[in-house]
């Protein structure tokens, strides 16, 4: 595996790409316009979240692509302030939520007073390098909270920063192991209920982490403003996701890092620093995805234990992680359309080259299907007959070597080799890319009649 201080930043500027953003979108929104639907309350309870609101005020949501008709209503949303789960569900974390529901919210709450104290840093990109920085949990978490709330009002504008060289700052604990060095849950000392809920909030830490990273490392190439947008507000959700677990965890007698993790959704993030279509294809589009497989299946099982309360945690969790897989299966569309390539065809070679052991099932395709990632894409057995018999036996070598605690050996890769689609070292190629995304950006909102 590729030490991770070896792991390329993003060059630090792309001049062209800002001249060629200007050109094509001459009247960037005012950086004191409100980004969100508006201040104060969230959506309403019953939710999924981005069921619930209607696409009103944000402006005009309409213009950007999705694959699932509930992105519309996701990105308008205000940003979500409901961060501890109260007695039926999330709440805002204020004074009385935490002497109400135990020392489990009030962490939560002193997170995010502590971060509303501290200085905020100038841009979102600058945000997103700050949070990555934030070793504590509850604290990246809150920061990532505060810092989507400060975009959504208008106070932050993109800005660029220089992407990390090495991994994001993580507490010491919970050692990161291979997978097979992490005890199965029959053996592990946890009950079943907190050992599910510690891989889900490792899953939900990893999140925050990925989806930042995405913002900062890209943050130099031009892209619309809603492709960010649309990755802080992912940041934000797996920050409320992450607050929930580890509140109930709490409340089940345990603490995050109390057992072994593994460092595989870190690894992805690696192994496609270099290359935007690879980052799409293994992060929301496979990754993110495995939320959908699994989200379901696991609150079965809390509920079979008895544990009704971590089920209707999961099961939110759930749902909002739809909105998540569509942004990256709509970004992914919008790119392969800008550059004239078959998105089929560029997922599979996508994920054979780099992360091949995502390929490897049990896979709900309804989920799936519902934000627009249909199992052409990910399911083997429909590839054609040369792909399928190479992906076979990709992920049998990658299933031997994360076996064995290696990653695959495209997993190394700096999104420059042989599989590569967008390498962020091609600045002429990003270039071209960003001035094509705001064209047709701006095609589809005349055709729409809201130029
Ligand atoms: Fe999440
Ligand atoms: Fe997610």
């Amino acid at each position: 595996m590729r030490p991770p201080s070896a792991l390329p930043a993003t060059p630090p500027v792309f001049p062209l790409f800002r001249l060629a953003r200007a050109l094509v979108n001459p009247q960037p929104a005012p950086q004191r316009q409100l980004r969100c639907a508006s201040s104060g309350a969230a959506l309403a309870e019953a939710v999924p979240a981005s069921d619930a609101a209607a696409a009103t005020s944000s402006p005009n949501p309409q213009r950007l692509p999705a694959s699932w008709s509930g992105l519309h209503a996701w990105r308008a949303a205000d940003a979500d302030i409901r961060t501890v789960w109260g007695a039926k569900g999330p709440v805002p974390a204020t004074a009385a939520a935490a002497s109400e529901l135990g020392s489990g919210a009030a962490a939560v709450v002193e997170a995010e007073r502590l971060a509303d104290t501290a200085p905020l840093p100038a841009s979102l990109a600058e945000c997103a390098r700050a949070v990555l920085l934030v070793a504590d949990p509850l604290g990246k978490a809150a920061l990532t909270h505060r810092a989507w709330r400060a975009w959504c009002d208008g106070q932050l504008p993109l800005g660029t920063a220089e992407a990390l060289h090495g991994p994001p700052a993580r507490p010491a604990n919970p050692e990161l192991v291979p997978p097979r060095r992490i005890p199965s849950m029959d053996k592990s000392p946890l009950p079943k209920a907190a050992y599910m809920l510690h891989n889900l909030a490792h899953v939900e830490l990893n999140a925050i982490d990925l989806a930042w990273d995405t913002v900062l490392r890209f943050s130099a190439c031009g892209l619309p403003d809603a492709f960010y947008a649309d990755f802080a507000r992912v940041a934000d959700d797996e920050s409320r996701h992450l607050s929930w677990c580890l509140q109930r965890l709490q409340e089940l007698g345990f603490e995050y890092g109390c057992m072994p993790a593994h460092n595989l959704l870190w690894e992805g993030a690696e192994a496609s620093c270099g290359d935007l279509g690879a980052r799409l294809a293994i992060v929301p589009m496979s990754q993110e995805a495995r939320g959908l497989d699994a989200g379901d299946r696991l609150a079965k099982r809390l509920v079979g234990l008895g544990d009704n309360r971590t089920a209707a945690i999961v099961r939110r969790i759930a749902l909002e992680e739809r909105a998540h897989v569509a942004v990256g299966v709509t970004w992914f569309s919008a790119i392969c359309k800008a550059l004239g390539i078959t998105p089929g065809p560029a997922f599979r070679r996508l994920l054979l080259d780099y992360c091949p052991g995502l390929l490897k099932g049990p896979f709900n395709d309804s989920e799936r299907a519902l934000v627009g990632l249909q199992p052409e894409l990910y399911d083997v057995r429909l590839w054609p007959a040369a792909e399928a018999e190479a992906a076979a036996a990709a992920v049998a070598a990658a299933a031997v070597e994360e076996r064995e605690g290696r990653p695959h050996a495209a997993a190394v890769g700096s999104g420059g080799g042989g599989g590569a689609m967008l390498p962020l070292a091609d600045e002429r190629q990003m270039r071209q890319l960003a001035a094509r995304l705001g064209a047709m950006l701006d095609l589809e909102a005349t055709n729409a009649g809201l130029a």
